[in-house]
């Protein structure tokens, strides 16, 4: 099954995170796409994968040198096509939990967070985006997340979570204007996966509807749909797992 038609085919694509649960769908829907030459896999934790199409290696989105290492080496065999970056932070007991009132806000935990969920994804922009292919469809993706929009917020707590995908969302913005000065059929955008059933999502949805709830395959099929449908006009937006552009 072809998941995405409009890239090149045999296409190189990347996923960073492939060890959380919406990453490690990607990684397994692509792998078993047969337009997909090569799909790279980084994660912080070691994952085994039985697809002989899938490469390996290890990444801390907190640590520039490794995420260096790892653009090179997706793209030693050639460029990239789509790179997704599916590793994020919301909870990290004891330390860090999504704050319910301003009185919970904390130094540690806000750097923290900041650095995995934004500067990671922007640096991961800085090492990747140059390694994509020239002249023809080529994505990168961030998971971000509604809550990150300001618009939308209408609840309040979450602070650094929201803070920080408000954050990666404005470098996306930023990315998608530079990079369609050199690459203008390149499309550079934000993701809302939908609420999605992993370790990031599960002390909190509980009381919710499990019809609202996707699993991390489903929510990586809705994304690739989405990408798929993708054009250089939508660089620089914020769009949702139904193909609904969500306001910044
Ligand atoms: N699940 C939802 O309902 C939902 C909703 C909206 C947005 N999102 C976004 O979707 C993305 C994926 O979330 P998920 O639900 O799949 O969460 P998850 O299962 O908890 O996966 C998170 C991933 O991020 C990785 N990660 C964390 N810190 C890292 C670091 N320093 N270096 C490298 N990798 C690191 C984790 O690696 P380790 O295994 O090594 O910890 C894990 O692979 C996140 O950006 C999240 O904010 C999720």
């Amino acid at each position: 099954m072809r998941l995405l038609p409009s890239l090149h085919a045999n296409a190189n694509v990347a996923v960073i995170g492939a060890s959380g649960g919406i990453g490690r769908g990607f990684v397994e829907l692509l792998a078993a796409d047969s337009e997909v030459q090569n799909v790279y896999a980084f994660s912080r934790s070691p994952v085994h994968w039985p697809a002989a199409n899938v490469h390996d290696h290890r990444i801390d989105i907190v640590d520039e040198a490794s995420i260096e290492n790892a653009a090179a080496m997706a793209s030693a065999n050639g460029p990239l096509d789509l790179v997704i970056v599916a590793s994020g932070i919301l909870h990290r007991d004891p330390v860090i939990q999504p704050e319910k009132s301003l009185s919970d806000l904390n130094s540690r935990a806000l750097t923290d967070v900041l650095a995995v969920n934004t500067i990671g994804p922007a640096l991961a922009g800085k090492h990747f985006l140059p390694k994509l292919r020239r002249k023809h469809k080529t994505v990168f993706a961030a998971l971000s997340a509604r809550v990150g929009s300001i618009n939308d917020n209408r609840l309040g707590g979450w602070a650094s979570y929201r803070m920080s995908k408000a954050a990666l969302n404005m470098f996306v913005r930023t990315a998608s204007i530079e990079q369609s000065r050199s690459l203008p059929e390149s499309v550079v955008v934000a993701l809302h996966p939908g609420t999605v059933e992993t370790a990031l999502s599960c002390p909190f949805t509980r009381r919710l509807d499990s019809r609202k709830l996707f699993s991390p395959t489903n929510a990586a099929r809705q994304l690739l749909h989405v990408i798929d449908e993708l054009k250089p006009a939508h660089s620089g937006g914020f769009f949702a797992y139904d193909h609904a552009r969500i306001d910044f």
